[in-house]
């Protein structure tokens, strides 16, 4: 069934009544730009034709009540929830929302029913089409008038108070994408730009087998490589003599020709205590996450970490040229470099992972790679129109899958 059907059925046989509005919010599947995000590098994204649907309608209680037809248990959260005060892992996210919003709700509570077709803990982003479809529903119910922008940011603000320190591509993907588009977003400064996939290209998605959970021990993984990214940024920053302000991030760096040069000065592993010691630099802005504190002694491999994510950054600047010059062959070898990067110096790939990307390329896709944050979940893969069954097919021989084609979409919205 459609999601959007899905939720409404499911909001009239809990509440008893019809919702009031319905929303869809896409997942999405990002091209290549993994890990830049959250260091202010650029990300080539865009918004797939699976999506989580909320339908919504108005509570008597100061209360979120909601339903899932994907997680069980159902919940009834007060609107000063936290997602650190609640246990479900579900419930967080709508925690989440909550708290992100809390002083314009002035005690309005909602009733949602949730169903999705993006498979959850996949790499697709089902948990920031959670989030942002909750807080567009909400926005709505109670006219908050949040400027798109506005969305966006308080989705991923929200995503990081659930626990993983998480960049802002996800949510400004669901949010702006365009059908048939995929979306170049840069953050420093921040601006997007629609990038469209030439008519005769294909994209197809596969699973590896294994979940990429956004909490436990994945968690901790990503808010890792989060704190070794800034510890890099701050080291090269002193090498270069260059100030940074707020949060450290590569991407302050990036720009100045010799940073690339230095990464391999860099030291192998280090701890961020010893780090800030070393730069003259406070400790604390390299440890802070939104929901809580990095261990600062931990020694962290920071030179490959930031080797990946400066060379990643600048493929994100080669495939838009590729995808702008029509260029299959130059964007399928940028995408297996970037999964190499990512496997062998970032090293969030899998043994499972490995094996469906090259099971598609022999396959005869012309680049293929792990999307999302990686640790398990989904790989993608590029191929003219025509060649996409058999791509499908080795993938699923390869792993199981499921395996299917996804369509560049539009991103979320109010029906
Ligand atoms: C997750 C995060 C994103 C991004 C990717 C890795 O999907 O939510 O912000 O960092 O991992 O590119």
């Amino acid at each position: 069934m459609d999601p959007v059907d899905a939720a409404r059925h499911t909001f009239r046989s809990n509440f008893h009544t019809e919702p009031t509005l319905l929303v869809r919010a896409p997942g999405r599947v990002n091209l290549i730009g993994e890990h830049t995000d959250y260091n202010g590098l650029p990300v080539l994204p865009f918004a797939i034709d699976r999506a989580t649907a909320v339908a919504a309608g108005p509570s008597i209680a100061p209360a979120l009540e909601a339903v899932s037809t994907t997680f069980a248990p159902p919940a009834t959260l007060p609107l000063d929830a936290t997602p650190a005060t609640v246990p479900e892992p579900w419930h967080r996210y709508l925690a989440a929302a909550i708290a992100v919003i809390r002083d314009r709700l002035d005690g309005r509570g909602a009733r949602l029913a949730i169903a999705s077709h993006i498979p959850p803990a996949s790499g697709l982003s089902s948990s920031s089409a959670l989030t942002v479809g909750v807080l567009l529903a909400l926005d709505t119910l109670h006219t908050l008038r949040l400027a798109p922008d506005e969305l966006a940011e308080l989705a991923a603000r929200a995503e990081r108070l659930a626990g993983a320190e998480t960049g802002g591509m996800d949510q400004r993907v669901i949010v702006f994408a365009r059908p048939g588009a995929l979306l170049r977003i840069d953050f420093l400064p921040p601006a997007m730009r629609p990038l469209p996939l030439p008519a005769e290209w294909a994209l197809v998605v596969a699973s590896s087998g294994s979940p990429a959970p956004k909490g436990g021990a994945a968690r901790n993984a990503y808010n890792q490589r989060v704190v070794a990214t800034r510890i890099a940024a701050v080291l090269l920053a002193d090498m270069l003599g260059a100030q940074l302000e707020g949060t450290p991030l590569l991407g302050n760096v990036a720009a100045i020709d010799a940073a690339p040069l230095l990464v391999d000065e860099l030291p192998a592993r280090i701890s961020a205590r010893k780090a800030a010691a070393m730069a003259g630099v406070p400790l604390q802005p390299l440890v802070a996450l939104s929901a809580g504190t990095f261990d600062p002694d931990a020694p962290l491999p920071i030179r490959q970490y930031a080797r990946h994510v400066l060379t990643e950054a600048e493929r994100v600047d080669l495939a838009c040229a590729a995808v702008e010059a029509n260029d299959l062959a130059a964007l399928g070898e940028l995408m297996l470099a970037s999964h190499t990067s990512l496997r062998d110096d970032y090293r969030c790939s899998t043994p499972a992972l490995d094996t469906l990307v090259h099971a598609m390329t022999r396959a005869g896709a012309a680049g293929a790679r792990l999307t999302g944050a990686g640790f398990g979940g989904f790989a993608i893969a590029i191929t003219q129109h025509g060649s996409e069954h058999a791509i499908i097919e080795a993938a699923l021989r390869a792993t199981g899958g499921p395996a299917f084609p996804v369509i560049p979409s539009q991103g979320a919205a109010v029906l």
